[in-house]
C-alpha cells in the first residue's frame, strides 16, 4: 500500500495544469450509454474512479478505447443494463448508471450504493424521481431493479433535507430522456458539473432547457447521436492548489481551470485576505508570499454555496489564518475525518456537531507527523498540512487520494515540493 513522505516548509512556485473534472466526467461517461453512436470524450482525468467507470461501461457492452492519454472513445451499440455489485460498491458515482440505463433501455438493475466515511449516502431522492417518472421499483439482493417501460414526462420536485442532489439530478435527467413526453425537475442541482453534463447531452441531441438554473425541462423520446466533447477543468483540484500556494507562501499559476466556476471560493478567499486572481480564460494566479491570512466563517451548501468538496482543504488553510475560524458542514455533517489527523500536527481544531472551530495561528507552524488518509478530500487536506508543516509528514493509504487527483504528488514535486511516493 502506497504512502507519501513530505518534508514541509518549501514555498511552491510555478505553473500547474488541473486535470478534467472527476465529478463532471463520471456522469458524462455513464451518459455515453444513451446513444449507440461513438462518443469521444476529451480531458478525461486518469483516476481510479474514471478507470473503474470505463471498466463498468465495457462490462455492460460498450466498446472503450483510449485514443490518447486523456481522450477516450466509447461506443455502446448495445447495453446490458446490469451493473455488478463488486464494481459498483467501490464507487458511489456508479449510481449514475441507473439513469443512463433507463434513458437507453428503460430498465436498470444496479446495486444500491453503500455509505462511506463522509456520511450516509441515501438515494431516496433518486428513487422518488424514478417513481414519479412511472418506474416500477423492486429491491432484490441489494439491487435496485427498475422497470421504466411505462416512463412518462412529469413535474418532479427533487429537493431533499439538505437541498438539491447532484447525482440525483443527473440520474433523473438521463432517465427522463427515455420517457415519453416532457419532464420538469424543480430544485435541480446546478453545480458546474451538472451544467457540463447538460451541455454534453445537448450535443448528443437532447432537448434540455433551464441549464444552469434549478429548474430543468427535458423533452424525452429523441434519438440521440454521438459527439466529441471536452470535460471542464476540475474546480476542486484548482481550489486545492490555491490552498497549497497560500499555505506554503508560494506563487502559482493554475491552468486548465474552467472560467468563473469558483466565484463562491474567491469570495471566501477575499474574506481571509488571500491574494488570488482569475483572468478571463480561467487562469488562476496565487501569491501567498506576503499575505497574512485572516480568520473567517465557511458554511458548505449545495451550489452556489461553498462546496463541501473543498471543506477539508479550507480547514487546513484556516489553521494558518490569524484568529478563530468556524467551518460548518451542512451537506455531510460528519465530514471531519481530517480534523483528528490535523490536530496530531498541532492544529487547534474542535468539533462541535456540524461545526469545526479552528484556532488558527500564523506564529506556530504545524509539526510533521505520521498520518492516515480516510477519504478523498481529507487526504488532500493532509497533503496540504504536510507541505507547510515543520519536519516530515507521512500520509498512508493514498489510494483514497488517487480516486480524485491525477498524479498529485508528481504535480506538487514539479512545483518544488519535497514529496516522494513509496510503497510499504
Ligand atoms: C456529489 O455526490 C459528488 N460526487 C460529491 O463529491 C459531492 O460531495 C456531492 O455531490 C455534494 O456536492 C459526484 O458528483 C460523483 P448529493 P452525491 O446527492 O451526488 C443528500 C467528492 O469528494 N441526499 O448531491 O452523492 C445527501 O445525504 C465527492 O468528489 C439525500 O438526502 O451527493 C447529502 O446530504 C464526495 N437523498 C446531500 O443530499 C438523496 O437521494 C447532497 O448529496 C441524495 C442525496
Amino acid at each position: 500500500m502506497d504512502y507519501v513522505r513530505i518534508r514541509g516548509g518549501r514555498a511552491l512556485c510555478g505553473e500547474i495544469s488541473v486535470s478534467g473534472s472527476k465529478n463532471a466526467c463520471l456522469p458524462i461517461l455513464a451518459a455515453c450509454l444513451l446513444t449507440k453512436d461513438e462518443c469521444v470524450i476529451e480531458n478525461v482525468p486518469h483516476l481510479s474512479d474514471t478507470r473503474l467507470m470505463l471498466k463498468i461501461l465495457q462490462l455492460v457492452g460498450a466498446h472503450v478505447q483510449y485514443q490518447s492519454k486523456h481522450t477516450v472513445s466509447i461506443r455502446a451499440e448495445s447495453v446490458d443494463p446490469h451493473a455488478p455489485y463488486e464494481l459498483v460498491k467501490q464507487m458511489r458515482a456508479s449510481v449514475c448508471l441507473m439513469g443512463a440505463f433507463l434513458g437507453r433501455t428503460q430498465t436498470s438493475d444496479v446495486s444500491i450504493p453503500g455509505g462511506c466515511v463522509i456520511g450516509q449516502r441515501p438515494i431516496d431522492l433518486h428513487i422518488k424521481g424514478f417513481n414519479k417518472l412511472g418506474c416500477k421499483i423492486e429491491i432484490k439482493n441489494g439491487n435496485l431493479c427498475i422497470d421504466g417501460r411505462d416512463m412518462h414526462g412529469e413535474r418532479i420536485f427533487l429537493g431533499g433535507r439538505n437541498g438539491s442532489t447532484v447525482t440525483g439530478t443527473a440520474n433523473i435527467l438521463m432517465a427522463a430522456l427515455g420517457a415519453k413526453g416532457t419532464t420538469t425537475i424543480e430544485c435541480a442541482a446546478y453545480e458546474p458539473e451538472i451544467i457540463d453534463l447538460c451541455h454534453f447531452l445537448q450535443k448528443l441531441g437532447a432537448v434540455i432547457t433551464g441549464v444552469g438554473t434549478s429548474t430543468l425541462t427535458i423533452e424525452g423520446g429523441h434519438e440521440l447521436h454521438g459527439c466529441r466533447y471536452r470535460i471542464i477543468g476540475d474546480r476542486m483540484e484548482a481550489g486545492t492548489f490555491i490552498c497549497a500556494g497560500l499555505m506554503t507562501r508560494g506563487k502559482l499559476k493554475i491552468l486548465n481551470n474552467t472560467p468563473n466556476i469558483n466565484s463562491v471560493v474567491y469570495d471566501k478567499l477575499n474574506d481571509i485576505g488571500a491574494n488570488v486572481y482569475e483572468d478571463a480564460d480561467g487562469t488562476i494566479f496565487v501569491d501567498g508570499s506576503n499575505c497574512e491570512l485572516r480568520s473567517s466563517e465557511v458554511v458548505t451548501m449545495p451550489y452556489p454555496g461553498f462546496p463541501t468538496d473543498l471543506q477539508a482543504q479550507f480547514c487546513a488553510l484556516l489553521t494558518q489564518a490569524n484568529g478563530i475560524s468556524i467551518v460548518t458542514e451542512r451537506v455531510y455533517p460528519s465530514r471531519f475525518m481530517h480534523v483528528p489527523e490535523l490536530n496530531r500536527m498541532g492544529a487547534g481544531i474542535m468539533i462541535e456537531g456540524e461545526h469545526a472551530i479552528i484556532h488558527g495561528v500564523t506564529s506556530q507552524r504545524l509539526i510533521g507527523a505520521q498520518l492516515m488518509a480516510s477519504d478523498l478530500r481529507a487526504s488532500a487536506a493532509l497533503f496540504l498540512a504536510g507541505l507547510c508543516a515543520e519536519g516530515e509528514t507521512i500520509v498512508s493509504r493514498v489510494y483514497h487520494l488517487d480516486r480524485g487527483y491525477e498524479r498529485f504528488d508528481e504535480k506538487l514535486r514539479s512545483l518544488g515540493a519535497d514529496i516522494t511516493r513509496e510503497s510499504a
